[in-house]
This record gives structure tokens, sequence and C-alpha cells, in this order.
């Protein structure tokens, strides 16, 4: 097998008591299963990178590091107001040629449409942003029917599957790009 893939898992949501926590910490349970794949996990709330004033430098210095040094993304965001949370917005915003030349693939939940109003808006974000997305989505729609009272998971058969079709996709398209990105500079293409 190829070299592992490094894929940054990314939280979208820094809300207070929220599910991102459950979903985003399944998938990096999953990721960290599969030997196909290194993990990091960047949590906007944790690294106080919630808006665009930012911290003292050195913490955006780090984070675009590691997104760096990252073959691929996973945006875990919930929808709202048929958008993506804005602290998500500010994220994305912080950094630039960190996302270039990448696939960026989504998990997503929410109401009824399980966030695919938040995933297509992204879609065009990230299209800015010289990130390529991949088509597949895992989403959860009516997401607090899939936790107990103590946001544990009731069932992940349906999402394991989905999130594997996922991984394996996303993995196709990072390794190409890291292979194009080692035989030239994506910077210097005009
Ligand atoms: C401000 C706000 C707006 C929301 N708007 C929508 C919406 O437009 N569509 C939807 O399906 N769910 C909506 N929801 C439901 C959220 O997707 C759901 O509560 C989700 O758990 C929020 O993610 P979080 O708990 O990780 O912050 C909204 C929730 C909040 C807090």
């Amino acid at each position: 097998m190829s070299k592992p893939i490094k894929v940054a898992v990314i939280y979208g949501s820094v809300r207070n008591g929220r599910l991102c926590d459950a979903v985003a910490g399944w998938v990096a349970d999953r990721v960290e299963a599969r030997a196909d794949y290194t993990l990091d996990v960047i949590d906007p709330l944790a690294e106080g990178l919630t808006d665009l004033r930012g911290t003292d430098g050195a913490t955006e210095k780090a984070i675009a590091a590691r997104l760096s040094r990252s073959d691929a993304f996973i945006v875990v965001t919930p929808e709202y107001n048929h958008s993506f949370p804005a602290a998500l917005k500010h994220f994305i915003d912080g950094f630039n040629e960190p996302w270039h030349a990448k696939p960026v693939a989504f998990v997503s939940y929410g109401g009824l449409s399980g966030g695919s109003r938040a995933v297509e808006q992204l879609r065009q974000i990230f299209a800015e942003l010289h990130a390529t997305t991949i088509r597949q989505v895992v989403s959860f729609p009516n997401v607090w029917a899939h936790f107990d009272p103590q946001h544990r998971w009731r069932d992940m058969e349906r999402g394991d599957r989905n999130l594997n079709v996922l991984l394996t996709q996303l993995r196709w398209w990072a390794s190409a790009l890291r292979d194009a990105r080692a035989g030239a500079d994506y910077r210097t293409v005009s």
C-alpha cells in the first residue's frame, strides 16, 4: 500500500453543548482505525480561532503548518440557518495556500436537510481556495435521533458504511493530488 494519507478532521461548530464533539469524535475514531490514514484533529474552539481577530499569530502559524502537512481534509459541519456556521467560515478564511490542490470531504448533520445546504455552500468556498470537494457526503438528517441524551450514538451501522466509502474515495483523490503536487509546484501553474 502507498504511504498513508494525512487527513485533518476539522470541527465546524464551536457552540456550547455542540453535537459536533460526538460527530467529529466518531469520524476521528474511524479514521484512526484505518491503516491507510494518519489523523490530525483541528478544533477551532480549542485553538481559540473562532473569529478573524485571531491570536498573537503563533497559533495561526502552527495551524497553517498542520494544514500544510495534510493531504486531505474532512470538514464536520452542522447546518445553521440554511448555511454553515460563521465560525467555520472564519476558520477557513484564516488560511489560503494550505488548502490548495487538496481534496475536501464533508460529514454533515442537522434537521431535515442533514446539513446538505451547508455542504453545497462550502463547495463554493473551497473552489475559491483551489481545493476540490468530493461528491460522497456522509449526512445525518434529524441528527438528534441518532443520539441518546448523553450524546452517545445509538446505531452507527449505516454511518460506518457510508463513512468507509467516503474515506476510500477521499484516499483516491488525496493520493492522486499528493503525487501531482510532488511532480509540479501548484503555485507556478498558470
Ligand atoms: C443557530 C442555529 C440555526 C440552525 N438552523 C438550522 C437549519 O437551517 N437547518 C437545519 O437542518 N438545522 C438547523 N439547526 C439545527 C442544527 O443543525 C443542530 O442543532 C446541530 O446539532 C447543530 O450542531 P452543533 O450542535 O454541533 O452546534 C440550527 C441550529 C442552530 C443552533
